[in-house]
């Protein structure tokens, strides 16, 4: 799908990998809701992104995804994009796991990309086509001690996704998941710990930079191959 002139949802759209893909999107011509929790800093990135709408949203919150959309369409009279992007991790060993963080990491890593997409769908399958970018990892490949939360959600996006690919080609609607590797962003600050505080966080320093990941999900809503890797190791870890 061209980017020029199509209106897209990216969540997350506050820091990191969201803010660079708004970014990335509006740099090619699109128009972009920018979908996250904090309202002071999505409206000072709205004014550097032109035709940007702002909007706060918690994603886990179904009702909230499903009136921002309908915001969203109400205000640009079409949606073309969706990045699912918003997602957090949580450190615990399974042991440990806290049954009330678990739900909030499915909530927000799995529930909330099937909810948005459940509102963008009927909307896309009208215009005849549509673009679906969800955020996965490469740890949805990977046996990490303490990460058995956080891989598990986005194996089950992995299924999602590819299942809503299959159901949806029909449709013109193309769903592609892109999959970073350690990326440069709050990412590992921002996880969820148990009251111990779950060790040191993980430092993404030095991982790729957002905008590296940005540009693969240009790619995916430009070309909408299945799946984008950040790196070969990634590519071969899924058996591809
Ligand atoms: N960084 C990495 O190394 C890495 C690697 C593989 C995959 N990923 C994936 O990439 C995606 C983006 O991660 P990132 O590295 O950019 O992380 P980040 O810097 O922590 O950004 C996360 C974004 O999600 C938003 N968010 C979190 N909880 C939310 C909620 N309940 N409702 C609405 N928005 C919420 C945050 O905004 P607010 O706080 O303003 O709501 C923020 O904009 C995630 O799906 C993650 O799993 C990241």
């Amino acid at each position: 799908m061209q980017i020029q002139d199509r209106v897209f949802i990216v969540t997350g759209a506050s820091m990191g990998i969201g803010l660079a893909t708004a970014q990335a999107l509006t740099a090619n011509g699109g128009k972009i809701a920018l979908l996250a929790r904090s309202t002071e800093v999505l409206g000072d990135i709205a004014k550097e992104l032109p035709g940007s709408l702002p909007i706060t949203v918690d994603m886990t919150d179904f009702i909230a995804v499903r009136a921002a959309i309908a915001q969203v369409h109400s205000h640009f009279g079409q949606i073309d994009g969706l990045i699912n992007n918003a997602g957090c991790s949580y450190g615990s060993t399974i042991e440990d796991i806290d049954p009330k963080i678990f739900d909030e990491i499915y909530h927000l890593n799995v529930l909330a990309p099937i909810v948005a997409m459940q509102g963008v769908i009927p909307i896309m399958r009208t215009q005849g086509a549509g673009s679906i970018v969800n955020i996965n990892s490469g740890t949805a490949f990977m046996t990490i001690p303490s990460y058995g939360v956080y891989s598990s959600s986005k194996r089950a996006l992995l299924g999602i996704s590819m299942t809503a690919r299959a159901e949806l080609e029909k449709d013109g609607i193309v769903v592609s998941e892109v999959y970073p590797f350690i990326t440069a962003t709050n990412f590992g600050k921002n996880r969820m710990v148990n009251d111990d505080g779950g060790g040191p966080a993980a430092s993404y320093a030095d991982g790729d930079t957002p905008e590296f990941v940005a540009e693969l999900i240009v790619q995916a809503i430009e070309h909408g191959e299945a799946q984008y890797f950040a790196n070969d190791n990634l590519r071969k870890l899924a058996g591809q």
